[in-house]
């Protein structure tokens, strides 16, 4: 700091025979006296800068979805991570380690060694996952993809594991329409991953037929009918087809909180583009879709849905968790851009007042067919454009 001249000499005189200590305070002094003003202005503006941070903090964070901003809330919402660790430690140091996922079965001869039987349940952490994956981008024929991956599955893409009892049971519902290679890249990818993580599986493919604007939320909506008319799965991965998981750590399971699985995307850039997001893989308990009441219906053409589904999980007290980013990392199959719809940021904003006047309990469709392959299930149908119930009814 730059004293002016003639302080520096009226400082010298008055230091002139005195002690150490008071000329110690005479120091502070006469800063003091020079400076007082820049300080309590600079720590005015800090406690301004303070109050605004705390009260922009408590508003965003605590203000209802019910609020004129509540459709875009979720943008800041505080998100929770499940604070899971590798289940094998030693594969974190290995990075370069890389396995091909195509192996016969899924299944390795130590699993078999190890759970001999169907009345043991199967370990909270699978023994057969080798941690970080290639994915292989070619696109093969579903004949071959049938002999590569389909061993030890039951017609309709299901799966359960020999060696002992699986702890969770799983639908994975993808929504589709003219995706045939990603399909075929999907299914691939998958089966291997799923086996190996002992789940109890199936894979649902819910097509839309009808010549409507694509409505992802309302195929996951059928897709979560359909599957409970064949079994009673417990939980539910509502999953894009072009994404990939590049890390069999990161499980299929349905945690007690909904979980936003794809964290960590490529196209991304292996970031969140923001903290609430919702999209690409969700996993959901059925008890926690049926509080729910599904996902809105109301979303034709591309955005907002996911965004909606944050706002309804938000809405009933849930909080999201995710597995750490170097888990849950994806590889987006490449595709054209989708173009945003003009209407989703107002249907979005509209949402919260019928949550649970639309989903579930509004879902209308056709039925066009079922059909049952090796690796998964096809369910066509014709959606229809719904309006919000008048009031509320059970949706279970
Ligand atoms: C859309 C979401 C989408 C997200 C990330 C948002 O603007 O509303 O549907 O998942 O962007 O692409
Ligand atoms: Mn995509």
């Amino acid at each position: 700091m730059e004293w002016p001249q003639r302080q520096r000499k009226k400082d010298r005189n008055i230091f002139k025979g005195r002690g150490c200590k008071q000329r110690y305070r005479i120091v502070l002094g006469s800063m003091h006296s020079l400076n007082i003003h820049k300080m309590r202005y600079i720590l005015k503006s800090l406690a301004l800068i303070v109050i605004i941070l705390i009260f922009g903090y408590i508003f965003v964070t605590s203000v209802s979805e019910d609020s004129i901003v509540g459709g875009h809330l979720n943008y800041f919402r505080p998100v929770s991570y499940i604070p899971m660790d590798p289940p094998y430690p030693h594969m974190e140091s290995n990075t370069k380690q890389t396995k091909q996922t195509n192996d016969q079965s899924g299944q390795s001869s130590k699993t078999n060694l190890t759970y001999p039987s169907k009345s043991i349940v199967c370990p909270p952490i699978p023994p057969s996952l080798v941690g970080k994956l290639k994915v292989n981008e070619v696109v093969h024929k579903m004949d071959s993809i049938e002999a590569s991956v389909g061993s030890e599955m039951s017609i309709g893409g299901k799966y359960s594991p020999r060696e002992c009892m699986a702890r969770h049971k799983v639908a994975i519902v993808l929504p589709y329409r003219n995706r045939k290679a990603q399909l075929a890249l999907f299914l691939e990818h998958m089966h291997p991953i799923l086996k190996r993580q002992q789940l109890d599986y199936g894979i649902y493919v819910v097509n839309q037929a009808d010549s409507n604007e694509f409505n992802r939320a309302m195929l996951f909506n059928v897709g979560f009918v359909e599957a409970l008319k064949e079994a009673n799965w417990d939980c539910f991965i509502f999953h894009d087809v072009d994404l990939l998981p590049e890390d069999d750590r990161n499980l299929y399971t349905c945690p007690d909180t909904p979980r936003h699985m794809s964290v960590a995307v490529n196209t991304l850039k292996y970031k969140l583009p923001y903290a609430g997001i919702f999209g690409g893989v969700v996993a959901l308990t059925k008890s926690h879709i049926l509080t729910l009441n599904g996902f809105s219906n109301q979303f034709w053409g591309w955005g907002g849905e996911d965004d909606d589904m944050a706002n309804r999980v938000a809405h009933y007290k849930m909080t999201v968790s995710r597995y750490k980013p170097a888990i849950a990392r994806y590889t987006m199959a490449k595709h054209k851009k989708e173009k945003p719809s003009e209407q989703r940021l107002k249907v979005l904003k509209d949402g919260h007042k019928y949550f649970n006047t639309d989903g579930l309990n509004n879902l209308q469709y056709d039925l066009v067919s079922k059909k049952q392959f090796l690796l998964y299930t096809s369910i066509s149908v014709a959606l229809k454009h719904v309006q919000p119930l008048a009031r509320p009814t059970s949706n279970s």
